[in-house]
């Protein structure tokens, strides 16, 4: 199984590339895997520091979201695989997976896709066009379609993972956010789970970003979620 620093992502949700140094030097070894999404990587320096965290032996789930006409996707993709990051997000439309898929192809980033976006409800699906039916039923089509294109994962709310898991078998990763350690602050994530249930659930990575660049011992609060991870058998 590895290190399961390894399998916890930080979520750098912060507006400054100087607050995230701070808090990457901060959480010092207890941390190895970083996301950075739109906040920080479009602040000024985002890019650059997102260099640095790779030039500094840290790990990269850039969390960009891609999705344009196939040829920008796959040129996107490339450019984005000589940054040395390890994960990169495209929504999961075939077109933009195949491209994404073959833009990155000979390097070692790993294409994750995004489904359908947890704050989307059936109402905001039909109001952007899209024929009635749950959100959990385009989840499992996109899911399915990634598992069919080569995607090396997904995405999803950990209360999704044990569907997802069903769909791409066991050897793609799934990633979640909305985890909570015991006892900490919701915020405004609503289907929260443990980090030790999302593991149970199929979650190979977690997200979490709150609880630990928020708390008052970032470094503490990620060695503690690590702990509760390496108690699950
Ligand atoms: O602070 P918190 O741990 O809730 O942050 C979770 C991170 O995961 C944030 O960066 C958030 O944007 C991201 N995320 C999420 N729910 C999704 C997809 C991404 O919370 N469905």
């Amino acid at each position: 199984m590895g290190d399961m620093r390894d399998r916890l992502i930080i979520g750098l949700d912060l507006p400054t590339v100087e607050q995230a140094r701070e808090a990457v030097s901060r959480i010092g070894d207890a941390g190895t895997f970083y996301k950075v999404g739109y906040q920080l990587g479009y602040a000024p320096g985002g890019f650059d520091f997102v260099k640095e965290l790779v030039d500094g032996g840290k790990k990269v789930f850039f969390d960009l979201k891609l999705h344009d006409i196939g040829n920008t996707v796959e040129a996107g993709a490339r450019a984005i695989s000589r940054l040395g990051v390890t994960l990169l997000t495209v929504h999961a439309y075939p077109q933009t997976m195949r491209a994404a898929m073959a833009g990155k192809a000979g390097s070692s980033l790993k294409i994750l896709a995004v489904t359908v976006l947890t704050s989307y409800d059936e109402a905001d699906l039909v109001e952007a066009g899209y024929a009635a039916g749950s959100p959990a039923a385009l989840v499992a089509r996109r899911a399915a379609q990634g598992r069919d294109i080569g995607v090396d994962g997904i995405v999803c709310a950990a209360t999704e993972a044990a569907d997802v898991k069903a769909i791409l078998g066991p050897d793609r990763l799934i990633v979640t956010p909305g985890i909570r350690p015991a006892g900490a602050e919701a915020g405004d994530q609503k289907r929260i789970v443990t980090p030790a249930e999302a593991l149970r659930l199929g979650a190979t990575h977690l997200v979490v970003a709150r609880p630990i660049v928020g708390a008052a011992d970032p470094r503490r609060a990620a060695e503690a979620i690590v702990d509760e991870m390496a108690g699950v058998s």
